[in-house]
């Protein structure tokens, strides 16, 4: 059996999702929030230990209040019905990013279903909330401790909704991540998704730097 894998999703396209059925863009990110349930549902039985997912991204408060408001409220709503399910099916939920600009039934949600959860060892899954990358690794430079602070290595990357990019998102754990790009947009993302990249990740041979372990064929030989 492979060891378990870091896979780290950048939920993209809610907002297109909603506008292509001509429904408000909250409309998209309820159904994006079907989508969180299905792939952290689907994740263990496809290998992975631990999923990062970006919900929110400190540039995200440049959005109409509106719109952030209505993600808080969905986050909270979302934690608060899912604790339960999480508890049984041994799934740990822990919140990366800034606390301190939450609401603070936000911030009494993720606390007490980080506590509630502590236990759970089927799956870690790490919610991005109001998450900046470079802030996360200026702070942990500051503690001098990066490696510590920050999360584990990711193995593999996977940004929805068709943008080939990082967005501060992980830059430090994503050193010798895999990264796989879809057009598919995030409510439309289900499990079959998530097993497809991961087949995709398996299929690769990563080096780290090193010579390939699997030469093809003969004509593969060093010929330095
Ligand atoms: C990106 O789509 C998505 C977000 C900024 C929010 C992510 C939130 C969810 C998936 C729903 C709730 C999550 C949880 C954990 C309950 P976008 O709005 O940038 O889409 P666009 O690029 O099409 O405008």
């Amino acid at each position: 059996m492979h060891t378990k894998l870091h896979v780290a999703i950048i939920m993209d396209g809610n907002g297109r999702w909603a506008t292509l059925r001509g429904l408000p863009r909250l409309a998209g990110h309820r159904t994006g929030a079907k989508a969180v349930r299905q792939v952290i549902e689907a994740a263990p039985e496809l290998g992975v230990g631990v999923l990062t997912l970006f919900a929110f991204s400190a540039a995200n408060w440049k959005r109409p209040a509106e719109e952030t408001d209505a993600l808080m409220a969905l986050f909270a709503a979302h934690l608060e019905s899912e604790r339960e399910e999480c508890l049984i099916n041994g799934v740990r939920i822990r919140v990366i990013g800034r606390r301190d600009r939450l609401p603070q039934n936000v911030r009494d949600s993720i606390v007490r279903t980080e506590q509630e959860t502590a236990a759970g060892r089927e799956l870690e899954v790490r919610l991005a909330v109001d998450y900046s990358a470079r802030e996360a690794i200026a702070q942990a430079a500051a503690n001098a401790s990066i490696p510590r602070a920050l999360g584990p290595d990711v193995d593999l990357l996977i940004r929805t909704g068709g943008e080939q990019r990082l967005s501060d998102f992980l830059l430090w754990e994503c050193a010798w991540a895999e990264f796989v790009f879809t057009k598919t947009l995030w409510p439309d993302f289900g499990a079959a998704d998530l097993a497809a990249a991961i087949a995709d990740f398996r299929a690769r041979d990563r080096r780290f730097g090193a010579i390939p372990q699997h030469p093809i064929g003969d004509t593969m030989q060093l010929t330095l």
